[in-house]
């Protein structure tokens, strides 16, 4: 396999008027929803990184019909709810674990047999958490063993789907959305209610769109947490989707300017879904300069232009319970707390060491690597900010190991555009995943992001 190093060096004021690729999250289940619906669905704005083509692939091996026109609209021609094929061949899904979950709910509840394959990140997550709920409506999984021998829930997987379907009311023992969403696809082919509570409350992006495809959905507040019902055997029917710009890849070049002295970008049609800018918010309470302007519904969905200015962070205690809504951004988050003056405390984050990689050692090693006092607890971060007298500038100077994690991959580059040594990547390759084009979006702001035999820009 070829890897690609990737180098960030210090930059000048990042300036200029973007948009970041469509959301991931929101792309995935554009998809698959299509997939079972009615007639024909189109899709702009659709994230065309290598994650969502794979959910475009499975689902064209699952019998929908896709095709993308000259002006970037994905139509789909969808086989209705429990209409799905059983595919000829394996299904890959790359590197998505919301896909690989997503799809064995959508699949648990049809009468067909599928195997399910990905790249060596998503061959080494856990499945068992979505396979113990869909095993109790009826589907049946052989997975492969994981190196401690207790569980056989590691893909490649074969799924036995269900011809007989059994409604549940399922307590989610982890805030994760990818298995709300996953027991909520499987009882679209379910008679009856199926129904997920959830203990803190997770994107609900599923639900969303469920609902703007012609699925009820009722959500109440019980003192178990949130109450999703869904009511199985809808007849959904083609719609239309715009999808919004992914505010964790706005991530990273948002990280960027703040931290790079007299910067101004503009992020335009930024995605606000309120359980998904646990960032932002953060941010701010750092003491960040980002304007929310334009507010407005695009889709089904809250979006804005965010206008991001530099300026020093101060460190903060982050609220452990505001880790759901910024779960993809702690790698990020981390990078603005290392230039920050003071201490950031950041505590809930057991979830992060089960993503693309265990990304709650991949940020620590990394930042220890350039040059930053970092404290690892078993679902805890405390990063030590360089501050005031560093010029608010680490070290930097470190080969960071990305592990085939996208995020991991882009932080450290942000970090690399503020610090004072060049910071290199092992292998940037994952981020194609979420965000085609990354270096050249960044590039084109202003940023020194370069292949590491390419030559240096000057002045870097
Ligand atoms: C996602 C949910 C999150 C997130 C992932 C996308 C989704 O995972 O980390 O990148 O689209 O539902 P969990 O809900 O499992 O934490």
């Amino acid at each position: 396999m070829t890897v690609k190093p990737l180098t960030a060096t210090a930059s000048g004021p990042l300036t200029g008027d973007v948009r970041v690729p469509g959301d991931k999250s929101i792309s995935h289940r554009a998809l698959m929803l299509s997939a079972i619906a009615v007639g024909e669905s189109r899709v702009e704005g659709l994230l065309e990184g290598e994650d969502v083509l794979c959910t475009a692939a499975a689902m064209r091996a699952l019998g929908a019909e896709i095709e993308r026109d000259d002006n970037g609209v994905w139509h789909i021609w969808g086989r209705g709810v429990g209409g799905l094929q059983e595919p000829a061949n394996v299904l890959d899904m790359g590197n998505s674990g919301t896909a690989a979950r997503l799809l064995l709910g959508l699949l648990a509840t049809h009468p067909l047999t599928a195997t399910m394959t990905g790249d060596e990140s998503l061959r080494g997550r856990p499945m068992g958490r979505v396979t113990k709920p869909l095993g109790e409506m009826g589907a049946a999984f052989t997975g492969r063993s994981d190196l401690s021998g207790k569980g056989r829930d590691l893909l490649p997987l074969t799924i036995q789907g269900s011809d007989s379907p059994i409604p549940i009311t399922y307590r989610l023992p982890v805030a994760s959305a990818q298995v709300k969403s996953a027991v909520l696809l499987a009882g679209l082919n379910t008679p009856g209610e199926t129904t997920v509570i959830e203990p803190a409350h997770t994107r609900d992006h599923s639900e969303l769109m469920l609902r703007h495809f012609g699925a009820r959905i009722k959500v109440e507040e019980t003192s178990e947490g949130r109450a999703t019902t869904l009511t199985g055997q809808p007849e959904l029917t083609g719609r239309d989707i715009t999808v919004p710009a992914d505010p964790s890849s706005a991530a990273f070049p948002s990280v960027a300017a703040l931290l790079s002295p007299g910067s101004e970008i503009t992020l335009r049609a930024v995605g606000m879904n309120p359980h998904r800018i646990g960032l932002y918010i953060t941010l701010r309470e750092m003491g960040a300069n980002i304007e929310f302007t334009n507010e407005r519904e695009e889709g089904g969905e809250p979006v804005a232009d965010l206008i991001v200015r530099a300026g020093p962070l101060q460190g903060i205690e982050v609220p452990a319970e505001r880790a759901p809504s910024m779960i993809d951004e702690y790698p990020v988050l981390a990078m603005a707390a290392a230039c920050a003056e003071g201490t950031t405390v950041m505590r809930g984050l057991a979830e992060l060491r089960v993503k693309e990689c265990d990304r709650l050692a991949a940020t620590a090693r990394g930042l220890e690597a350039c040059g930053v006092k970092v404290e690892e607890g078993e679902d805890s971060l405390i990063v030590h900010g360089v501050g005031a007298a560093a010029g608010y500038r680490p070290e930097g100077g470190g080969t960071v190991a990305t592990h085939f994690d996208h995020r991991i991959a882009m932080s450290f580059l942000v970090l690399g555009l503020v610090s004072k040594a060049p910071v290199t990547v092992d292998d940037a390759t994952a981020i194609d995943t979420s965000f085609p084009d990354f270096q050249r979006l960044m590039t084109g702001l202003g940023a020194h992001v370069f292949a590491r035999n390419a030559p240096v820009p000057s002045g870097a």
